[in-house]
């Protein structure tokens, strides 16, 4: 059995095989069983689980009345704002989609570790909560169904992120893609990057300001209080993903050459391109505090701010966040009204103790 590639977990049981140990635990090409969960060896993906399951929250839970009542009243909302906010939902419509089928489909199976598949598992059911919240939105709202959830294949700025991503998930369906040789390996961490660092963690952000801009200034409060869970989680979904790749990296240094440094930043520089463009395209005439070039000058931040977490130096340079509200929001520890009551709620209900 030892030098198969048994690395799915869907393996015959290595009956009277030797226990495993710590030390032959690791994030991909494992030679240790991947169905045992104990003994522990990456707690922080341990507790990033157990802050998810702390953050637990339905879409359903918010009240949509305001949202409601200003959707349909005539002079609520600006075309403008109209506008940013269906281009906004449809990308989200389906974008938390494209991002759980690569987890699923490809993140899980390459992933040979049992602590981090755990956190897969909860991401998975989170990415279904935020597809919810959209489907809970569009109801409400009594919005076009067939619009939004075909923006992706209907509205070019949305299109052109989606089929960016999607070509480096592509690359992994291949049932006979395994992970073991330098070449298929660096092919796993460029799928860690394009969806953990650029769609979690550079596409979600300008979709995030535009709705809390929103929320803000007191309009759609309901859709911008699901925004600030979505965030919350993905927040950690983002860390995540940043922490596997520097594991990876760390235990495969012979991947991270100078080559694919370089590439990865062509990466997050036509990502961010790629951005800025649907910043433009959703908000032709910018909002109230809200505008294309503030959203490019935003996207720059995020992306020398991505570019640092996983090892790399700045891209753009760009020190001043335009957008400094967004971390108050993203702080939720510094919000005074915000979370309290249901937080603590589920925290009595999820944290009992027993003695
Ligand atoms: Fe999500
Ligand atoms: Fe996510």
């Amino acid at each position: 059995m030892r030098g198969l590639p048994v690395t799915t977990g869907l393996g015959e049981i290595a009956v009277g095989a030797s226990r495993v140990e710590v030390a032959d635990k690791a994030m991909i090409n494992a030679r240790a069983d991947v169905n045992q969960l104990l003994p522990l060896k990456y707690r922080w993906a341990w507790e990033k689980y157990l802050a998810a399951c702390n953050n637990h929250w339905m879409p359903t839970e918010v009240s949509m009345q305001a949202d409601i009542s200003l959707w349909k009243s005539r002079d609520g909302l600006t075309e403008d704002e109209r506008m940013m906010l269906k281009r906004n939902l449809g990308f989200f419509a389906t974008a938390e989609s494209l991002v759980a089928n690569n987890i699923v489909l490809a993140v899980y199976r390459q992933l040979t570790n049992p602590e981090c598949r755990q956190y897969l598992l909860r991401q998975a059911f989170e990415e279904a909560v935020h597809t919810h919240t959209f489907q809970y939105i569009c109801t409400s709202l009594g919005l076009d169904e067939g619009e939004l959830f075909n923006m992706y294949r209907e509205v070019p700025s949305i299109s052109d992120k989606d089929a960016w991503a999607l070509k480096y998930t592509q690359h992994l369906e291949d049932p006979d893609f395994r992970t073991g040789t330098p070449d298929s390996d660096t092919a796993f961490l460029r799928d860690l990057i394009a969806f953990y660092v650029v769609f979690e963690g550079m596409w979600f952000y300008t979709g995030f300001a535009q709705i809390l801009s929103l929320g803000r200034r007191n309009k759609m409060v309901g859709i911008a209080e699901q925004y600030q869970y979505i965030l919350r989680d993905e927040s950690i979904h983002l860390n995540f993903g940043i922490d596997c790749i520097n594991q990876i990296k760390q235990e495969n240094p012979h991947l991270w050459t100078a080559r694919f440094q370089a590439e990865v930043r062509q990466m997050l520089t036509e990502a961010c391109e790629l951005e800025v463009a649907y910043g433009r395209a959703t908000m032709p005439n910018g909002m109230l505090g809200l505008t294309a070039d503030l959203c490019e000058q935003y996207m720059h931040f995020i992306t020398d701010r991505r570019a640092e977490q996983i090892g790399l130096a700045p891209i753009f340079g760009e020190t001043r966040n335009p957008f400094g509200w967004m971390s108050e929001v993203m702080d939720l520890k510094k919000e005074k009204n915000f979370f309290e009551t249901r937080v603590i709620e589920y925290q009595s209900s999820s944290g009992l103790s027993w003695d």
